[in-house]
Protein backbone atom coordinates (compact mmCIF):
# COMPACT_ATOMS: atom_id res chain seq x y z
CA UNK A 1 0.00 0.00 0.00
CA UNK A 2 2.80 2.40 0.92
CA UNK A 3 4.30 1.66 -2.63
CA UNK A 4 0.73 2.77 -4.06
CA UNK A 5 0.56 5.99 -1.87
CA UNK A 6 4.37 7.09 -3.32
CA UNK A 7 3.12 6.51 -6.57
CA UNK A 8 -0.06 8.95 -5.98
CA UNK A 9 2.07 11.07 -3.97
CA UNK A 10 4.80 11.81 -6.82
CA UNK A 11 2.81 11.42 -9.34
CA UNK A 12 0.40 14.61 -8.07
CA UNK A 13 3.79 16.15 -6.82
CA UNK A 14 5.81 16.14 -9.81
CA UNK A 15 2.92 17.47 -11.72
CA UNK A 16 4.14 16.22 -14.87
CA UNK A 17 2.50 14.52 -17.93
CA UNK A 18 2.43 10.48 -17.66
CA UNK A 19 4.55 10.02 -20.72
CA UNK A 20 7.08 12.00 -18.93
CA UNK A 21 6.59 10.64 -16.09
CA UNK A 22 7.02 6.89 -16.93
CA UNK A 23 10.62 7.59 -17.85
CA UNK A 24 10.37 6.42 -21.42
CA UNK A 25 12.30 9.66 -22.83
CA UNK A 26 14.94 9.32 -19.86
CA UNK A 27 15.28 5.57 -21.50
CA UNK A 28 16.40 6.90 -24.89
CA UNK A 29 19.66 9.18 -23.71
CA UNK A 30 21.63 5.75 -21.68
CA UNK A 31 20.96 3.58 -25.00
CA UNK A 32 21.86 7.21 -27.26
CA UNK A 33 25.33 6.35 -25.31
CA UNK A 34 25.94 2.47 -25.48
CA UNK A 35 25.10 2.69 -28.91
CA UNK A 36 28.42 2.82 -30.32
CA UNK A 37 28.91 -0.02 -28.27
CA UNK A 38 26.60 -1.80 -29.59
CA UNK A 39 27.50 -0.75 -33.19
CA UNK A 40 30.65 -2.06 -32.57
CA UNK A 41 28.62 -5.59 -32.94
CA UNK A 42 26.80 -4.69 -35.57
CA UNK A 43 27.05 -8.39 -36.84
CA UNK A 44 25.94 -10.67 -33.54
CA UNK A 45 22.94 -8.18 -33.31
CA UNK A 46 21.64 -8.77 -36.59
CA UNK A 47 22.29 -11.99 -36.49
CA UNK A 48 20.01 -11.99 -33.38
CA UNK A 49 17.72 -10.01 -34.71
CA UNK A 50 17.19 -12.71 -37.96
CA UNK A 51 17.03 -15.30 -34.76
CA UNK A 52 13.99 -13.18 -32.94
CA UNK A 53 12.13 -12.91 -36.56
CA UNK A 54 12.49 -16.80 -36.81
CA UNK A 55 11.73 -17.05 -33.08
CA UNK A 56 8.20 -15.16 -33.76
CA UNK A 57 7.28 -17.06 -36.67
CA UNK A 58 8.00 -20.22 -34.41
CA UNK A 59 5.24 -18.32 -32.43
CA UNK A 60 2.77 -17.44 -35.05
CA UNK A 61 3.11 -20.89 -36.53
CA UNK A 62 1.99 -22.47 -33.10
CA UNK A 63 -1.03 -20.62 -33.15
CA UNK A 64 -2.16 -21.40 -36.59
CA UNK A 65 -1.31 -24.95 -35.58
CA UNK A 66 -3.16 -25.08 -32.40
CA UNK A 67 -6.10 -23.43 -34.64
CA UNK A 68 -5.57 -26.04 -36.93
CA UNK A 69 -5.11 -29.47 -35.40
CA UNK A 70 -8.16 -28.72 -33.14
CA UNK A 71 -10.54 -27.44 -36.28
CA UNK A 72 -9.07 -30.95 -37.87
CA UNK A 73 -9.76 -32.81 -35.15
CA UNK A 74 -13.40 -31.69 -34.56
CA UNK A 75 -13.65 -32.51 -38.15
CA UNK A 76 -12.06 -35.80 -37.27
CA UNK A 77 -9.74 -35.45 -40.38
CA UNK A 78 -6.89 -37.27 -39.01
CA UNK A 79 -4.91 -37.05 -42.46
CA UNK A 80 -4.28 -33.75 -41.54
CA UNK A 81 -3.63 -34.03 -38.16
CA UNK A 82 -0.84 -36.29 -39.14
CA UNK A 83 0.79 -34.02 -41.52
CA UNK A 84 0.62 -30.72 -39.54
CA UNK A 85 2.03 -33.27 -36.35
CA UNK A 86 5.06 -33.72 -38.51
CA UNK A 87 5.11 -30.07 -39.88
CA UNK A 88 5.03 -29.27 -35.99
CA UNK A 89 8.24 -31.39 -35.48
CA UNK A 90 9.99 -29.32 -38.27
CA UNK A 91 9.15 -26.54 -36.57
CA UNK A 92 10.75 -28.28 -32.64
CA UNK A 93 14.00 -28.75 -34.22
CA UNK A 94 14.27 -25.29 -36.08
CA UNK A 95 13.05 -23.98 -32.45
CA UNK A 96 15.79 -26.34 -30.75
CA UNK A 97 18.53 -24.06 -32.97
CA UNK A 98 16.79 -21.13 -32.71
CA UNK A 99 17.34 -21.35 -28.77
CA UNK A 100 20.86 -22.74 -28.88
CA UNK A 101 22.18 -20.05 -30.83
CA UNK A 102 19.88 -17.38 -29.77
CA UNK A 103 21.71 -17.91 -25.84
CA UNK A 104 25.01 -18.38 -27.33
CA UNK A 105 25.05 -14.81 -29.40
CA UNK A 106 22.99 -13.04 -27.08
CA UNK A 107 25.77 -13.33 -23.95
CA UNK A 108 28.22 -13.18 -26.67
CA UNK A 109 27.50 -9.42 -27.57
CA UNK A 110 26.96 -8.81 -23.63
CA UNK A 111 30.11 -9.82 -22.79
CA UNK A 112 32.09 -8.26 -25.59
CA UNK A 113 30.03 -4.91 -25.02
CA UNK A 114 30.67 -5.40 -21.13
CA UNK A 115 34.74 -5.82 -21.92
CA UNK A 116 34.58 -2.37 -24.30
CA UNK A 117 32.80 -0.52 -21.59
CA UNK A 118 35.34 -1.39 -19.22
CA UNK A 119 38.33 -0.71 -21.42
CA UNK A 120 36.94 2.27 -22.29
CA UNK A 121 35.72 3.54 -18.70
CA UNK A 122 39.02 2.64 -17.98
CA UNK A 123 41.26 4.49 -20.64
CA UNK A 124 39.01 7.61 -19.83
CA UNK A 125 39.75 7.39 -16.19
CA UNK A 126 43.58 6.99 -16.54
CA UNK A 127 43.32 10.58 -18.52
CA UNK A 128 40.96 12.28 -15.88
CA UNK A 129 43.12 14.71 -13.14
CA UNK A 130 44.02 14.34 -9.85
CA UNK A 131 41.36 16.73 -8.82
CA UNK A 132 38.76 13.88 -10.34
CA UNK A 133 40.28 10.84 -7.95
CA UNK A 134 40.90 13.29 -4.79
CA UNK A 135 37.04 13.89 -5.06
CA UNK A 136 36.21 9.97 -5.26
CA UNK A 137 36.80 7.22 -3.57
CA UNK A 138 39.16 4.47 -5.20
CA UNK A 139 36.50 1.50 -3.82
CA UNK A 140 33.37 3.99 -5.67
CA UNK A 141 35.45 4.03 -8.90
CA UNK A 142 36.16 0.10 -8.92
CA UNK A 143 32.80 -0.16 -8.15
CA UNK A 144 31.33 1.77 -11.67
CA UNK A 145 34.32 -0.47 -13.14
CA UNK A 146 32.68 -3.99 -12.01
CA UNK A 147 29.39 -3.56 -10.63
CA UNK A 148 28.02 -1.11 -12.49
CA UNK A 149 29.44 -2.64 -15.85
CA UNK A 150 28.76 -6.07 -14.99
CA UNK A 151 24.89 -4.88 -14.24
CA UNK A 152 24.55 -2.97 -17.92
CA UNK A 153 24.22 -6.58 -19.16
CA UNK A 154 20.38 -6.07 -18.39
CA UNK A 155 20.30 -3.44 -21.04
CA UNK A 156 22.61 -4.84 -24.18
CA UNK A 157 21.30 -8.40 -23.86
CA UNK A 158 18.11 -9.59 -24.16
CA UNK A 159 16.12 -7.56 -23.00
CA UNK A 160 17.56 -4.71 -25.50
CA UNK A 161 15.87 -7.07 -28.43
CA UNK A 162 12.84 -7.56 -26.29
CA UNK A 163 12.47 -3.63 -26.96
CA UNK A 164 12.18 -4.48 -30.94
CA UNK A 165 10.29 -7.83 -30.48
CA UNK A 166 7.95 -6.05 -28.34
CA UNK A 167 6.25 -4.05 -30.96
CA UNK A 168 7.00 -6.42 -33.68
CA UNK A 169 5.13 -9.52 -31.82
CA UNK A 170 2.63 -7.03 -30.62
CA UNK A 171 1.81 -5.80 -34.50
CA UNK A 172 2.22 -9.28 -35.76
CA UNK A 173 -0.25 -10.42 -33.06
CA UNK A 174 -2.56 -7.87 -33.50
CA UNK A 175 -2.68 -8.22 -37.58
CA UNK A 176 -3.53 -12.20 -37.17
CA UNK A 177 -6.41 -11.49 -34.36
CA UNK A 178 -7.71 -8.73 -36.99
CA UNK A 179 -7.80 -11.70 -39.49
CA UNK A 180 -9.56 -14.17 -37.25
CA UNK A 181 -12.24 -12.17 -35.92
CA UNK A 182 -12.07 -8.06 -36.21
CA UNK A 183 -14.55 -7.20 -33.83
CA UNK A 184 -13.17 -9.30 -31.10
CA UNK A 185 -9.42 -7.87 -31.76
CA UNK A 186 -10.37 -4.19 -31.59
CA UNK A 187 -11.88 -5.03 -28.40
CA UNK A 188 -9.19 -6.50 -26.67
CA UNK A 189 -7.10 -3.28 -28.09
CA UNK A 190 -7.80 -1.19 -24.38
CA UNK A 191 -5.15 -3.85 -23.30
CA UNK A 192 -1.99 -2.80 -24.33
CA UNK A 193 -2.30 1.06 -22.85
CA UNK A 194 -2.97 -0.54 -19.76
CA UNK A 195 -0.17 -2.85 -20.10
CA UNK A 196 2.73 -0.32 -21.32
CA UNK A 197 0.95 2.51 -18.32
CA UNK A 198 1.62 -0.41 -15.73
CA UNK A 199 4.97 -1.10 -17.27
CA UNK A 200 5.75 2.61 -17.39
CA UNK A 201 5.29 3.33 -13.60
CA UNK A 202 6.89 0.47 -12.37
CA UNK A 203 9.93 0.84 -14.54
CA UNK A 204 10.65 4.30 -13.69
CA UNK A 205 10.31 3.43 -9.61
CA UNK A 206 12.63 0.97 -10.27
CA UNK A 207 15.19 2.65 -11.95
CA UNK A 208 15.20 4.72 -9.01
CA UNK A 209 15.84 1.83 -6.89
CA UNK A 210 18.31 0.69 -8.78
CA UNK A 211 20.25 4.03 -8.74
CA UNK A 212 20.14 4.28 -5.25
CA UNK A 213 21.57 0.66 -4.79
CA UNK A 214 23.91 0.55 -7.50
CA UNK A 215 25.40 3.85 -5.66
CA UNK A 216 25.38 2.16 -2.17
CA UNK A 217 27.12 -0.67 -3.73
CA UNK A 218 29.83 1.91 -4.64
CA UNK A 219 30.29 3.42 -1.09
CA UNK A 220 30.40 -0.58 0.15
CA UNK A 221 32.95 -1.00 -1.60
CA UNK A 222 34.67 2.09 -0.21
CA UNK A 223 34.69 0.35 3.22
CA UNK A 224 36.08 -2.90 2.19
CA UNK A 225 38.93 -1.26 0.21
CA UNK A 226 39.35 1.67 3.57
CA UNK A 227 39.62 -2.11 5.82
CA UNK A 228 42.07 -4.06 3.25
CA UNK A 229 44.29 -1.11 3.19
CA UNK A 230 44.25 -0.11 6.37
CA UNK A 231 44.21 -3.56 8.08
CA UNK A 232 46.97 -3.12 10.46
CA UNK A 233 45.47 0.01 11.43
CA UNK A 234 42.35 -1.95 11.73
CA UNK A 235 44.39 -4.17 14.08
CA UNK A 236 46.46 -1.77 16.44
CA UNK A 237 43.56 -0.16 17.55
CA UNK A 238 40.57 -2.85 17.81
CA UNK A 239 38.78 -1.09 15.18
CA UNK A 240 37.06 -4.91 14.00
CA UNK A 241 33.50 -4.21 16.16
CA UNK A 242 33.75 -1.03 14.37
CA UNK A 243 34.02 -1.94 10.71
CA UNK A 244 32.25 -4.95 11.11
CA UNK A 245 28.88 -2.60 12.48
CA UNK A 246 29.45 -0.52 9.82
CA UNK A 247 29.83 -3.35 7.10
CA UNK A 248 26.35 -4.98 8.56
CA UNK A 249 24.54 -1.92 8.14
CA UNK A 250 25.78 -1.36 4.67
CA UNK A 251 24.34 -4.92 4.01
CA UNK A 252 21.24 -3.98 5.65
CA UNK A 253 20.70 -1.28 3.45
CA UNK A 254 21.72 -2.69 0.75
CA UNK A 255 19.01 -5.72 1.46
CA UNK A 256 16.51 -2.90 2.16
CA UNK A 257 16.97 -1.82 -1.47
CA UNK A 258 16.63 -5.25 -3.08
CA UNK A 259 13.37 -5.94 -1.14
CA UNK A 260 12.26 -2.42 -2.35
CA UNK A 261 13.22 -3.48 -5.65
CA UNK A 262 11.59 -7.01 -5.10
CA UNK A 263 8.25 -5.59 -4.04
CA UNK A 264 8.42 -3.21 -7.15
CA UNK A 265 9.10 -6.08 -9.63
CA UNK A 266 6.19 -8.40 -7.30
CA UNK A 267 3.52 -5.21 -8.25
CA UNK A 268 4.95 -5.38 -11.82
CA UNK A 269 4.26 -9.17 -11.89
CA UNK A 270 0.78 -9.01 -10.16
CA UNK A 271 -0.46 -5.99 -12.65
CA UNK A 272 0.70 -7.52 -15.10
CA UNK A 273 -0.47 -10.80 -14.87
CA UNK A 274 -4.08 -9.54 -14.10
CA UNK A 275 -3.92 -7.94 -17.28
CA UNK A 276 -3.19 -10.38 -18.66
CA UNK A 277 -6.10 -12.81 -17.10
CA UNK A 278 -8.25 -10.19 -17.76
CA UNK A 279 -7.71 -10.39 -21.54
CA UNK A 280 -8.21 -13.89 -21.53
CA UNK A 281 -11.40 -13.88 -19.60
CA UNK A 282 -12.80 -10.78 -21.80
CA UNK A 283 -11.77 -13.01 -24.77
CA UNK A 284 -12.87 -16.29 -24.17
CA UNK A 285 -16.13 -14.66 -22.56
CA UNK A 286 -16.93 -13.04 -26.00
CA UNK A 287 -14.97 -15.54 -27.93
CA UNK A 288 -17.29 -17.99 -26.27
CA UNK A 289 -20.00 -15.97 -27.02
CA UNK A 290 -18.87 -15.74 -31.32
CA UNK A 291 -18.92 -19.40 -31.03
CA UNK A 292 -21.95 -20.24 -29.84
CA UNK A 293 -23.34 -17.77 -32.30
CA UNK A 294 -21.26 -19.45 -34.61
CA UNK A 295 -19.20 -16.62 -36.25
CA UNK A 296 -16.27 -18.44 -35.37
CA UNK A 297 -14.57 -21.95 -34.77
CA UNK A 298 -12.98 -24.16 -31.81
CA UNK A 299 -9.90 -23.75 -33.42
CA UNK A 300 -10.12 -19.99 -33.86
CA UNK A 301 -10.56 -19.12 -30.51
CA UNK A 302 -8.45 -20.93 -29.20
CA UNK A 303 -6.14 -19.21 -31.48
CA UNK A 304 -7.46 -15.93 -30.57
CA UNK A 305 -6.53 -16.71 -27.26
CA UNK A 306 -3.06 -17.49 -27.62
CA UNK A 307 -2.72 -14.64 -29.59
CA UNK A 308 -3.73 -11.79 -26.83
CA UNK A 309 -1.77 -13.62 -24.66
CA UNK A 310 1.63 -12.70 -27.13
CA UNK A 311 -0.36 -9.07 -27.76
CA UNK A 312 0.08 -8.46 -23.82
CA UNK A 313 2.85 -10.68 -23.13
CA UNK A 314 5.40 -8.08 -24.71
CA UNK A 315 4.28 -5.46 -22.75
CA UNK A 316 3.38 -6.67 -19.27
CA UNK A 317 4.50 -10.29 -19.11
CA UNK A 318 8.28 -9.83 -19.46
CA UNK A 319 8.21 -7.80 -15.94
CA UNK A 320 10.89 -9.08 -14.52
CA UNK A 321 13.25 -8.47 -17.60
CA UNK A 322 11.86 -4.78 -17.95
CA UNK A 323 13.23 -4.38 -14.48
CA UNK A 324 16.41 -5.73 -15.31
CA UNK A 325 16.17 -3.13 -17.87
CA UNK A 326 15.80 -0.22 -15.64
CA UNK A 327 18.20 -1.20 -13.26
CA UNK A 328 20.74 -1.35 -15.80
CA UNK A 329 20.00 1.93 -17.35
CA UNK A 330 20.51 2.99 -13.64
CA UNK A 331 24.09 1.84 -13.76
CA UNK A 332 24.77 3.22 -17.55
CA UNK A 333 23.57 6.68 -16.43
CA UNK A 334 26.66 5.79 -13.36
CA UNK A 335 28.86 5.29 -15.84
CA UNK A 336 28.21 7.97 -17.78
CA UNK A 337 28.99 10.49 -14.80
CA UNK A 338 32.18 9.33 -15.04
CA UNK A 339 32.80 9.30 -18.62
CA UNK A 340 31.30 13.05 -18.93
CA UNK A 341 34.21 14.16 -16.92
CA UNK A 342 36.82 16.35 -18.58
CA UNK A 343 39.90 14.55 -19.13
CA UNK A 344 43.46 16.55 -18.74
CA UNK A 345 44.74 14.92 -22.29
CA UNK A 346 42.91 13.20 -25.27
CA UNK A 347 45.56 10.69 -25.32
CA UNK A 348 48.23 9.18 -22.94
CA UNK A 349 51.09 10.77 -22.87
CA UNK A 350 54.42 8.91 -24.01
CA UNK A 351 57.02 8.42 -21.81
CA UNK A 352 59.93 10.94 -23.41
CA UNK A 353 63.03 12.02 -23.26
CA UNK A 354 62.52 15.89 -22.44
CA UNK A 355 65.31 18.25 -24.03
CA UNK A 356 67.89 20.12 -21.08
CA UNK A 357 66.33 23.13 -19.43
CA UNK A 358 68.26 26.04 -20.31
CA UNK A 359 67.05 29.29 -17.86
CA UNK A 360 65.17 27.11 -15.37
CA UNK A 361 61.41 27.14 -13.79
CA UNK A 362 59.41 30.66 -12.86
CA UNK A 363 56.44 30.16 -10.90
CA UNK A 364 54.46 33.26 -11.20
CA UNK A 365 51.91 34.32 -8.68
CA UNK A 366 50.12 31.29 -8.07
CA UNK A 367 47.14 30.70 -6.28
CA UNK A 368 45.54 27.79 -5.88
CA UNK A 369 42.76 26.29 -4.09
CA UNK A 370 41.42 22.69 -3.77
CA UNK A 371 37.58 23.66 -3.06
CA UNK A 372 37.23 26.74 -4.51
CA UNK A 373 36.97 27.85 -1.37
CA UNK A 374 39.58 27.82 0.79
CA UNK A 375 43.17 28.84 -0.64
CA UNK A 376 45.80 26.58 -0.42
CA UNK A 377 48.45 28.52 -1.93
CA UNK A 378 48.19 32.52 -2.63
CA UNK A 379 50.22 34.78 -4.83
CA UNK A 380 53.60 32.29 -4.68
CA UNK A 381 56.22 33.36 -6.85
CA UNK A 382 59.92 32.06 -6.99
CA UNK A 383 62.21 31.88 -9.86
CA UNK A 384 64.54 28.91 -9.83
CA UNK A 385 67.75 28.98 -12.31
CA UNK A 386 68.86 26.30 -14.04
CA UNK A 387 70.76 23.91 -11.87
CA UNK A 388 70.41 25.00 -8.95
CA UNK A 389 68.67 23.25 -6.19
CA UNK A 390 65.77 25.09 -4.47
CA UNK A 391 64.51 23.85 -0.60
CA UNK A 392 60.86 24.53 0.41
CA UNK A 393 60.52 24.73 4.08
CA UNK A 394 57.25 25.38 6.43
CA UNK A 395 55.27 24.10 8.95
CA UNK A 396 52.79 20.95 8.67
CA UNK A 397 49.96 21.85 6.13
CA UNK A 398 51.62 25.40 4.31
CA UNK A 399 50.67 23.67 1.11
CA UNK A 400 54.34 22.45 0.16
CA UNK A 401 53.21 19.27 -1.67
CA UNK A 402 50.44 21.02 -2.57
CA UNK A 403 52.94 23.18 -4.63
CA UNK A 404 54.47 20.38 -5.96
CA UNK A 405 51.21 18.60 -7.40
CA UNK A 406 50.77 21.93 -9.38
CA UNK A 407 54.72 21.96 -10.82
CA UNK A 408 53.50 18.39 -11.70
CA UNK A 409 50.39 19.83 -13.59
CA UNK A 410 48.38 17.20 -11.21
CA UNK A 411 46.16 20.46 -10.46
CA UNK A 412 45.83 23.80 -12.42
CA UNK A 413 46.18 26.92 -10.72
CA UNK A 414 43.40 29.04 -10.16
CA UNK A 415 45.63 31.80 -11.19
CA UNK A 416 49.51 32.90 -12.00
CA UNK A 417 51.30 30.52 -14.77
CA UNK A 418 53.98 28.25 -14.58
CA UNK A 419 57.10 28.37 -16.45
CA UNK A 420 59.83 25.74 -17.88
CA UNK A 421 61.84 28.11 -19.80
CA UNK A 422 59.81 30.09 -22.43
CA UNK A 423 56.90 27.22 -21.84
CA UNK A 424 53.82 27.99 -20.38
CA UNK A 425 51.93 25.11 -18.53
CA UNK A 426 48.71 25.15 -20.07
CA UNK A 427 49.95 25.73 -23.03
CA UNK A 428 52.08 22.99 -23.27
CA UNK A 429 50.88 19.27 -23.97
CA UNK A 430 50.82 17.76 -20.24
CA UNK A 431 52.66 14.72 -21.24
CA UNK A 432 55.87 16.93 -22.74
CA UNK A 433 55.31 19.00 -19.73
CA UNK A 434 55.51 16.24 -17.46
CA UNK A 435 58.47 14.41 -19.19
CA UNK A 436 60.75 17.33 -17.78
CA UNK A 437 60.32 15.94 -14.30
CA UNK A 438 61.27 13.15 -11.99
CA UNK A 439 59.12 13.15 -8.85
CA UNK A 440 59.79 11.53 -5.59
CA UNK A 441 56.83 11.27 -3.75
CA UNK A 442 56.50 12.79 0.12
CA UNK A 443 55.25 8.46 0.53
CA UNK A 444 56.41 5.99 -1.39
CA UNK A 445 53.92 4.45 -3.70
CA UNK A 446 54.93 1.33 -5.42
CA UNK A 447 52.31 -1.03 -7.86
CA UNK A 448 51.90 -4.24 -7.14
CA UNK A 449 54.40 -6.37 -9.66
CA UNK A 450 57.83 -6.81 -9.96
CA UNK A 451 60.93 -4.46 -8.45
CA UNK A 452 61.99 -4.63 -12.14
CA UNK A 453 58.69 -3.02 -13.26
CA UNK A 454 58.31 -0.82 -10.21
CA UNK A 455 61.95 0.72 -11.42
CA UNK A 456 61.21 1.32 -15.37
CA UNK A 457 57.09 2.99 -14.69
CA UNK A 458 56.31 3.79 -17.75
CA UNK A 459 59.55 3.72 -19.72
CA UNK A 460 59.19 1.09 -22.88
CA UNK A 461 61.79 -1.80 -22.68
CA UNK A 462 63.96 -0.23 -20.26
CA UNK A 463 67.63 -2.41 -20.99
CA UNK A 464 68.32 -4.25 -17.64
CA UNK A 465 71.63 -2.70 -17.53
CA UNK A 466 69.75 0.73 -17.13
CA UNK A 467 67.25 -0.54 -14.69
CA UNK A 468 70.38 -2.07 -12.71
CA UNK A 469 72.59 1.33 -12.95
CA UNK A 470 69.33 3.60 -11.67
CA UNK A 471 69.18 0.67 -8.48
CA UNK A 472 73.40 1.27 -8.07
CA UNK A 473 72.90 4.63 -8.26
CA UNK A 474 70.04 4.49 -5.58
CA UNK A 475 71.55 2.35 -3.43
CA UNK A 476 68.67 -0.07 -3.65
CA UNK A 477 71.42 -3.01 -5.62
CA UNK A 478 73.11 -4.44 -3.02
CA UNK A 479 69.33 -5.53 -0.81
CA UNK A 480 67.92 -5.78 -4.50
CA UNK A 481 70.31 -8.62 -4.94
CA UNK A 482 69.26 -10.43 -1.62
CA UNK A 483 66.17 -10.54 -2.06
CA UNK A 484 65.25 -14.30 -3.48
CA UNK A 485 64.03 -13.30 -7.35
CA UNK A 486 66.41 -9.87 -7.16
CA UNK A 487 64.84 -7.66 -9.61
CA UNK A 488 61.71 -10.26 -10.57
CA UNK A 489 61.23 -10.23 -7.11
CA UNK A 490 57.15 -9.99 -6.61
CA UNK A 491 56.67 -6.97 -4.08
CA UNK A 492 52.70 -7.37 -2.68
CA UNK A 493 50.26 -4.28 -2.86
CA UNK A 494 51.99 -0.78 -2.59
CA UNK A 495 55.25 -2.53 -1.82
CA UNK A 496 53.84 -4.59 1.52
CA UNK A 497 56.58 -6.78 1.43
CA UNK A 498 59.87 -3.94 1.48
CA UNK A 499 60.47 -1.95 4.26
CA UNK A 500 60.15 1.91 4.20
CA UNK A 501 63.55 2.85 3.74
CA UNK A 502 63.60 -0.11 0.37
CA UNK A 503 60.78 1.11 -0.98
CA UNK A 504 62.11 5.01 -0.99
CA UNK A 505 65.11 3.78 -2.69
CA UNK A 506 63.23 2.14 -5.40
CA UNK A 507 61.22 5.25 -5.86
CA UNK A 508 64.91 6.98 -6.17
CA UNK A 509 65.97 4.52 -8.69
CA UNK A 510 62.84 5.00 -10.60
CA UNK A 511 63.62 8.69 -10.73
CA UNK A 512 67.02 8.34 -11.54
CA UNK A 513 66.42 6.10 -14.20
CA UNK A 514 63.61 8.90 -15.55
CA UNK A 515 67.03 11.19 -16.08
CA UNK A 516 64.41 14.54 -16.19
CA UNK A 517 65.93 17.89 -16.06
CA UNK A 518 63.99 18.81 -13.39
CA UNK A 519 64.05 16.89 -10.33
CA UNK A 520 60.85 17.56 -7.11
CA UNK A 521 61.98 15.55 -3.82
CA UNK A 522 58.95 15.70 -1.39
CA UNK A 523 61.66 14.45 1.74
CA UNK A 524 60.25 11.70 3.63
CA UNK A 525 58.72 13.03 7.12
CA UNK A 526 59.17 9.51 8.73
CA UNK A 527 62.60 8.34 10.34
CA UNK A 528 65.27 6.13 8.83
CA UNK A 529 67.33 4.67 10.76
CA UNK A 530 71.03 6.36 10.40
CA UNK A 531 72.44 3.80 8.13
CA UNK A 532 69.31 3.73 5.87
CA UNK A 533 69.19 7.57 5.86
CA UNK A 534 72.60 7.90 4.77
CA UNK A 535 72.33 5.42 2.01
CA UNK A 536 68.89 7.41 1.03
CA UNK A 537 70.70 10.83 1.73
CA UNK A 538 73.82 9.08 -0.98
CA UNK A 539 71.37 8.33 -3.65
CA UNK A 540 69.46 11.65 -3.57
CA UNK A 541 72.74 14.12 -3.82
CA UNK A 542 73.50 11.76 -6.83
CA UNK A 543 70.18 12.06 -8.22
CA UNK A 544 70.38 15.58 -7.95
CA UNK A 545 73.82 16.46 -9.76
CA UNK A 546 73.54 18.24 -12.74
CA UNK A 547 69.72 18.67 -12.12
CA UNK A 548 67.26 21.29 -10.71
CA UNK A 549 66.10 20.09 -8.18
CA UNK A 550 63.10 21.60 -5.77
CA UNK A 551 63.06 19.78 -2.79
CA UNK A 552 60.68 20.05 0.10
CA UNK A 553 63.23 19.75 3.44
CA UNK A 554 62.39 18.34 6.48
CA UNK A 555 65.79 17.79 7.62
CA UNK A 556 68.69 20.25 8.08
CA UNK A 557 71.29 18.30 6.11
CA UNK A 558 69.14 18.28 2.88
CA UNK A 559 68.46 22.52 3.27
CA UNK A 560 72.41 23.06 4.08
CA UNK A 561 72.71 21.81 0.68
CA UNK A 562 70.31 24.25 -0.66
CA UNK A 563 71.35 27.71 -3.23
CA UNK A 564 68.12 29.21 -2.09
CA UNK A 565 65.50 28.41 0.50
CA UNK A 566 61.47 29.14 0.19
CA UNK A 567 59.36 29.53 3.48
CA UNK A 568 56.39 29.20 3.72
CA UNK A 569 53.54 29.01 5.91
CA UNK A 570 49.98 28.76 5.41
CA UNK A 571 50.01 29.03 1.61
CA UNK A 572 51.65 32.06 2.12
CA UNK A 573 55.59 32.91 0.97
CA UNK A 574 56.63 34.35 4.02
CA UNK A 575 60.16 34.98 2.56
CA UNK A 576 62.89 33.43 0.49
CA UNK A 577 66.42 34.00 0.14
CA UNK A 578 70.22 31.99 1.22
CA UNK A 579 70.88 30.29 4.64
CA UNK A 580 72.40 33.23 5.48
CA UNK A 581 70.25 36.13 4.21
CA UNK A 582 67.06 34.09 6.13
CA UNK A 583 69.00 33.62 9.44
CA UNK A 584 69.51 37.42 9.44
CA UNK A 585 65.76 37.99 8.89
CA UNK A 586 64.85 36.51 12.28
CA UNK A 587 61.31 35.42 10.69
CA UNK A 588 59.72 31.87 10.17
CA UNK A 589 63.05 30.45 8.60
CA UNK A 590 65.10 31.44 11.89
CA UNK A 591 62.47 29.65 14.42
CA UNK A 592 62.14 26.68 12.42
CA UNK A 593 66.04 26.54 12.10
CA UNK A 594 66.79 27.18 15.80
CA UNK A 595 63.50 24.26 16.78
CA UNK A 596 65.51 21.56 14.97
N1 LIG B 1 43.47 16.68 -2.00
C1 LIG B 1 43.23 17.67 -1.14
N2 LIG B 1 41.99 18.21 -1.09
C2 LIG B 1 41.73 19.23 -0.25
N3 LIG B 1 42.62 19.78 0.58
C3 LIG B 1 43.87 19.29 0.58
C4 LIG B 1 44.24 18.21 -0.27
N4 LIG B 1 45.54 17.94 -0.06
C5 LIG B 1 45.95 18.80 0.89
N5 LIG B 1 44.97 19.62 1.27
C6 LIG B 1 45.06 20.72 2.22
O1 LIG B 1 45.99 21.65 1.73
C7 LIG B 1 46.79 22.18 2.75
C8 LIG B 1 48.26 22.05 2.38
O2 LIG B 1 48.57 20.66 2.35
P1 LIG B 1 50.00 20.14 1.86
O3 LIG B 1 49.94 18.68 1.76
O4 LIG B 1 50.38 20.89 0.65
O5 LIG B 1 50.92 20.56 3.10
P2 LIG B 1 52.48 20.34 3.30
O6 LIG B 1 53.07 21.70 3.39
O7 LIG B 1 53.02 19.43 2.28
O8 LIG B 1 52.52 19.66 4.75
P3 LIG B 1 53.50 18.50 5.27
O9 LIG B 1 54.76 19.18 5.68
O10 LIG B 1 52.80 18.00 6.49
O11 LIG B 1 53.67 17.49 4.22
C9 LIG B 1 46.44 21.44 4.02
O12 LIG B 1 45.66 22.30 4.82
C10 LIG B 1 45.60 20.28 3.57
O13 LIG B 1 44.57 20.05 4.48
MG1 LIG C 1 53.66 17.45 2.29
Amino acid sequence: MRLIAAIARNSTSMGISIRNYMGFDNMRIPFLRLMPYLRKFWKIYVALLILMFVDILITLFFTWFLSHVADAAMAKDISKVRGLLLFGIVMVILNFAASYYETVLELDAVNKVRRELKLSLFQHMLRLPSSFYSAHHSGDLVSRLTNDVNAVEGAVGINLLNLIRMPIMALAAFVYLLTIHWKLALMCLFLGPAALLVGGIFGKLIRDNGRRLQDYLGRVNSLLHDVFAGHTVMRAFAMERKLEGRYRIDCDQVLSMERREAKLLGWLQAASGTISLTSFFISMGIGAYFVAKGSISIGSLLAFVTLIQHLIYPFSGIAKQWGGLQRSLAAVERIWTVMDEKPECSKFPEYIHSAPLHTGIQLNQLTFSYDDNRKVLRDISVTIPVGSTVAFVGPSGAGKSTLFQLIMGFYQPTSGTIYLDDLAMGLSDIGLWRSYMSYVPQEPYLFTGTIRDNIAGGFPDAADQAIIQAARDANAHAFIMELPEGYNTWIGERGATLSGGQKQRITIARAILKDAPVLLLDEATSSLDTETEAAVKEALLRLMKGRTTLIIAHRLSTILHADWIVAMDQGVLIEQGTHKQLLNNEGLYTRLYERR
